[in-house]
């Protein structure tokens, strides 16, 4: 770049749950001033809605015929990411087990996703300075064209005792076992499942401290800007 000012980036940042992607995506995007979008985020909204709105979330079809109602809106300050379903701030309650339980077989069905994904476009194209966009199927399925793709990976321990610290001393084996069921779940599913982009850098970060990855990610980032 010659004129020194920064260039709109879009950054795909994708991996199981457990691997710091939500730490690292929220830490990047603020030190390069950067818009922060967490898709997972808007997928246990719409779960929620549903479960609260008595949609039997064991029915693909009945899932399908609700999911354009709840209107879903992130707000993408990495400082302070919001999310609201119908004008209600929702940012607890989609982080119950009871949501958890459920997001991975309402974010299947192929109508949810297709809604989500336009969203998801629609944040991603109005982000002035760039953004950074996390998820599962960002690389390969909502933002091909993305600047950057990032698969970040960890071991099943590694990752089932970082998220039992985030969820104050759960039990390390059951999360290990919840952990395993719903990647499966989201890795063998039809439409977009979690899958690394052909051209995406993969970064294993059993062994390394969040605030490396961090540091690795912006690099990459920086580079990618200075190539522009
Ligand atoms: O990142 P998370 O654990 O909050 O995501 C919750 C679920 O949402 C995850 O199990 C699968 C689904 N998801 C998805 O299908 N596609 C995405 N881009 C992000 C999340």
């Amino acid at each position: 770049m010659e004129n020194g000012a920064a260039q709109p980036v879009i950054v795909a940042i994708d991996g199981p749950s457990g691997t710091g992607k939500s730490s690292t995506s929220k830490a990047v995007a603020s030190q390069l001033g950067l818009s922060y979008l967490d898709t997972g985020a808007q997928y246990r909204a719409i779960t929620w809605w549903m479960v609260t709105n008595g949609i039997d979330t064991d029915d693909p079809s009945a899932i399908a015929a609700a999911a354009g109602k709840p209107d879903i809106v992130s707000g993408t300050d990495p400082s302070h990411p919001t999310i609201t379903v119908d004008g209600a701030d929702v940012a607890a309650p989609i982080r119950t087990q009871e949501v958890t339980s459920k997001v991975s077989a309402v974010s299947a069905v192929a109508e949810v996703r297709a809604r989500i994904t336009e969203l998801q476009r629609s944040i991603a194209a109005t982000a002035e300075q760039g953004i950074v966009v996390e998820g599962r199927d960002i690389g390969t399925t909502v933002l091909p064209d993305a600047d950057l793709k990032i698969f970040l990976t960890a071991s099943p321990e590694a990752r089932a005792a970082r998220r039992s610290g985030e969820l104050k001393g759960a039990d390390v084996n059951a999360t290990r076992e919840a952990l395993i069921k719903r990647d499966a779940a989201d890795s063998s599913r039809k439409t977009s499942p979690l899958a690394k982009a052909g051209d995406a850098v993969e970064v294993d970060t059993t062994e390394l401290t969040l605030a490396q990855v961090i540091e690795c990610v912006v690099t990459l980032v920086e580079e990618k800007r200075a190539a522009k």
